[in-house]
């Protein structure tokens, strides 16, 4: 039976950030859509070069693709006991296709941490992270710098700054957020799953509400 965790909130909110925190702490896999698009662009699939299209522009690609390769990820063995989910679903569509896909595969969305923070704050975390080329782990040259500049704390691969962190990108990204992801925060309210989480305080004092929120 999976145990499904939902990282709701808007861009540069700290999903990634923390869902690395709690996938650690539960024992539970770290699924980022954003990572598998990225890594399927490194590697140059047919995905990858679909995808970049729609990332480099801030727009969301298309649910038929995204839900495909969300549900080929969450049919992998790691995925047995469930998931960390990092920024999807983000749309209605792929909510209830997720739901769908866990009815069917075994398994529910077990609780939903929205992490809120204002869009001014958004701009400048984005502006200043820097993410490592291996697993995706982030760092914010001011809120969180590695030891190394340029070098990740964990694996030791090289820090990049990500194209779509440029700020025409992030204020498109920004409003798609608004548009098209913020109804799944009634979506999840009304099923009873949603756990409001402060994202202004500093990095380690939001981990400690959602461990709270999460227990
Ligand atoms: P994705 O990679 O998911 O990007 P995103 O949702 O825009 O979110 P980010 O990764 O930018 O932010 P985050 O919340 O993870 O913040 P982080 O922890 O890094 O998606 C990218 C693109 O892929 C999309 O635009 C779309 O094209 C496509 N895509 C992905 N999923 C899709 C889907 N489901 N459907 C369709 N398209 C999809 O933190 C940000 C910075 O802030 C870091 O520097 C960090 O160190 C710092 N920070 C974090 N927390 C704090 C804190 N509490 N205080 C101070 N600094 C902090
Ligand atoms: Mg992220």
């Amino acid at each position: 039976m999976k145990s499904i965790i939902v990282m709701l909130g808007p861009p540069g909110a700290g999903k990634g950030t923390q869902a690395k925190v709690l996938a650690e702490k539960l024992a539970l896999p770290h699924v980022s859509s954003g990572d598998l698009f990225r890594d399927n662009l490194k590697a140059q699939t047919e995905l990858g070069k679909l995808a970049q299209s729609y990332m480099d522009r801030g727009e969301l690609v298309p649910d038929d693709v995204t839900i495909a390769m969300v549900r080929d990820r969450l049919e992998k063995a790691d995925t047995a006991q469930g998931a960390v989910l990092d920024g999807f679903p983000r749309t209605p569509p792929q909510a209830s296709a997720l739901d769908a896909m866990l009815a069917e595969l075994g398994g529910e969305v077990k609780a939903v941490p929205y992490i809120s923070v204002p869009s001014e704050v958004l701009v400048e975390r984005l502006g200043g992270r820097w993410s490592c080329r291996a697993q995706g782990h982030v760092f914010h040259e001011k809120y969180n710098p590695p030891r190394v500049p340029g070098k990740c704390d964990f694996d030791g691969s090289e820090l990049y700054q990500r194209d779509d962190d440029r700020l025409t990108t992030v204020e498109r990204r920004i409003r798609v957020y608004v548009d098209q992801t913020a109804p799944l925060i009634d979506y999840y309210r009304e099923r009873g799953l949603l756990m409001e989480i402060d994202g202004t305080k500093p990095i380690e004092q939001v981990s400690q509400q959602l461990l709270q929120a999460v227990a």
